[in-house]
């Protein structure tokens, strides 16, 4: 009878319907992804992919159909039978190649693996009413899937129309790109094309084993620091290691540091020395730096169409708490600047407090030079870099 059950339901939406347990419970989706669907076939990966970060991209909308439907609020059901029900919608209005029976049948089968048998008829009943016809959402927040106090601030900083570009973007599969080092050709099996960053390419086909996924934003923005052979590079909030490596193609020397030894180690592989260290902190340094890359922890609302789930757990107060510790990273890194040194503060926020409050706080004025990435104008994630250079 058990074994019965567990093939039921296929491992795409098996996979899929813990995943979105764990991101409820504080869990990242893509690191599940990435630690989940590693024995799946790669079509179910891909679908296990699609069903979770549509589900938590769609979240708005798809518990408006709930209550709507069901009559009852979404946040009082069962994190179970909430999340059967957000894949069952999900597939029902937003994917085309799944059968309706398909997508009913399995979230039913779902509810009833997870101990919640009970729920089985309301689940069926609810998601038999779904339909595909247009409807009219109540609100734009509801419509756009965001939370209103967020889409609001990105009206007020942005202008309508651009903060409605970017949660329309966020709502979108975001596009891959990779980094090649300089001359290196493309691997065989995958169809690349060039882009406005050197060295960035759109990955238009095929997967990328081996080759380093860095986000368009993230290799644009590196090209501020003017890196050359001769120069040592102060990495200070390095993991996973992208602009790290990405800095190492210049020729310059790295010394890359970061708070987590778990973290740190991703970058074992890379010819630069590696120091735990909490940049926060007095840093273990006796000498000065000719660049210093600060990469700072951010809210990453920069990166919502790749990590959906942030959207529903920041808060205001989140961002002063970030603003705070940005300041302290800022003040202590500019200790170790050498006098003509470069300094590129980055995050991939797109909330003033991050950005230029942080360094009007800590240099008393607005960033000379500055650069703002924004999804759905530029390509890619949201980026915000600003120089500073050292007299
Ligand atoms: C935005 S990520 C850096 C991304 C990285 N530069 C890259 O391009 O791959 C921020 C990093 O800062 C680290 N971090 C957080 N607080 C820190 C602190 N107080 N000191 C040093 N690193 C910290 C985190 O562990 C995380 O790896």
């Amino acid at each position: 009878m058990a074994a019965e059950a567990r093939t039921a339901v296929s491992p795409a939406r098996r996979v899929a319907f813990r995943i979105l347990l764990l991101v409820e419970k504080g869990g990242y989706a893509l690191d599940l992804l990435a630690a989940r669907t590693g024995r799946l076939e790669s079509r179910d990966a891909a679908l296990a992919e699609e069903l979770v970060l549509g589900c938590l991209r769609w979240q708005a909308q798809l518990d408006w159909w709930i209550a709507r439907l069901s009559g009852r609020d979404p946040a009082r059901l069962d994190a179970e039978v909430r999340a059967a029900l957000r894949l069952g919608i999900y597939q029902l209005r937003h994917l085309d190649r799944i059968p309706a029976h398909a997508a009913v049948y399995e979230a039913v089968e779902l509810v009833k693996l997870s101990g919640h048998r009970f729920a089985a008829p309301f689940v069926n009943a609810v998601l038999r009413k779904v339909g595909r016809e247009p409807v009219e959402f109540p609100d734009e927040a509801v419509e756009l899937s965001h939370p209103a106090w967020l889409l609001e601030r990105w009206q007020r900083h942005y202008g309508r129309e651009t903060a409605l570009g970017i949660a329309r973007a966020n709502l979108r599969r975001p596009e891959t790109y990779v980094r090649l080092a300089p001359g290196a050709a493309p691997p065989a099996g995958i169809v690349l094309e060039a882009t406005e960053v050197p060295n960035c390419y759109r990955v238009v086909e095929g997967r990328a084993p081996g080759l380093r996924i860095q986000d368009i934003g993230s290799q644009a923005v590196m090209t501020l620091l003017e890196l050359k052979p001769g120069l040592t590079l102060l990495d200070l909030c390095a993991a996973p290691g992208n602009k790290t490596a990405q800095a190492l193609d210049s020729g310059c020397r790295v010394v890359a540091c970061d708070l987590h030894l778990s973290r740190l180690r991703r970058l074992k592989d890379l010819p630069c020395d590696l120091v735990v260290a909490d940049a926060s902190r007095p840093l273990p340094f006796r000498r000065r730096f000719e660049r210093i890359l600060l990469d700072v922890p951010c809210s990453g609302t920069g990166t919502l169409a790749r990590n959906p789930e942030i959207k529903w757990r920041l808060t205001p107060q989140k961002l002063g708490e970030l603003h705070e510790l940005q300041v302290r990273l800022l003040r202590n890194a500019l200790e170790l600047l050498a006098p003509g040194g470069l300094l590129l503060y980055v995050t991939c926020s797109l909330e003033p407090e991050e950005n230029q409050h942080v360094l009007e706080e800590v240099l008393g004025a607005p960033p000379e030079r500055f650069v703002q990435r924004i999804p759905g104008r530029d390509p890619g994630d949201g980026f915000f870099a600003a120089v500073i250079r050292s007299s």
